[in-house]
């Protein structure tokens, strides 16, 4: 009874709300088909992300650090910024795919255990403009270390998902590394 009261006083506020605009409309209710989203989708891509720490062109800048990060054998608290080259193959001269840019920050005070926040910004093909976001935790030590998709943009509107990444190669001297990702994705 009391859920009947309080969904016709819903009904009954929601038109009165929408009674008293002043003539814009805020919001309605749209067919998936509208969007033409029919159809669900589940792409795999596999690429090569290339973080380049040291020489002339870096890839990844260190932005922030807090008073522990120095000290920290983990770098707790420090903050870098990457833009890195995607690539087909492990090669930093194979074909680029597309870009990584997004931010790290060294967040596990025990570990090597990165907050990761980035786009994938694809150049490729029907990917070319489309972005996926990614937003996790990448214990970079670990064999694998999965993170989820968390949305996209472009032919990846919708998406969600999940990244596995896999250090190809690691020199530890510069600390240049290679990541090999393969994603998993679905859209529409
Ligand atoms: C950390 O070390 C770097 C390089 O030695 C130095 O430039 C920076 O000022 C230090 N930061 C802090 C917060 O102590
Ligand atoms: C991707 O799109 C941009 C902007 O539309 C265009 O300039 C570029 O040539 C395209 N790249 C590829 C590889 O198709």
């Amino acid at each position: 009874m009391a859920k009947t009261l309080t969904y016709f006083a819903f009904l009954f506020f929601s038109t009165v709300a929408a009674a008293v605009g002043d003539g814009h409309t805020f919001s309605r209710n749209l067919s998936p088909e509208s969007l033409d989203l029919k159809r669900e989708k589940l792409s795999h891509l596999h690429f090569y992300f290339h973080d380049v720490i040291t020489g002339p062109n870096p890839t990844v800048v260190r932005v922030a650090e807090a008073a522990v990060t120095n000290k920290s054998a983990t770098l707790f608290g420090g903050v870098a910024v990457l833009d890195d080259p995607l690539t087909v193959g492990p090669e930093p001269s194979s074909k680029l795919v597309g870009r990584a840019q997004g931010m790290y920050a060294a967040a596990s005070q025990k570990e090597f255990g990165l907050l990761m926040v980035m786009n994938f910004a694809f150049m490729e093909g029907k990917y070319n403009g489309s972005t996926l976001s990614v937003l996790g935790r990448n214990t970079i030590f670990s064999k694998v270390r999965e993170m989820p998709i968390i949305g996209g943009s472009g032919v990846f509107r919708y998406a969600r998902g999940y990244v596995e990444a896999r250090t190809y190669s690691f020199n530890v001297k510069s600390g240049d590394a290679v990541v090999e990702y393969n994603v998993y994705a679905f859209h529409y």
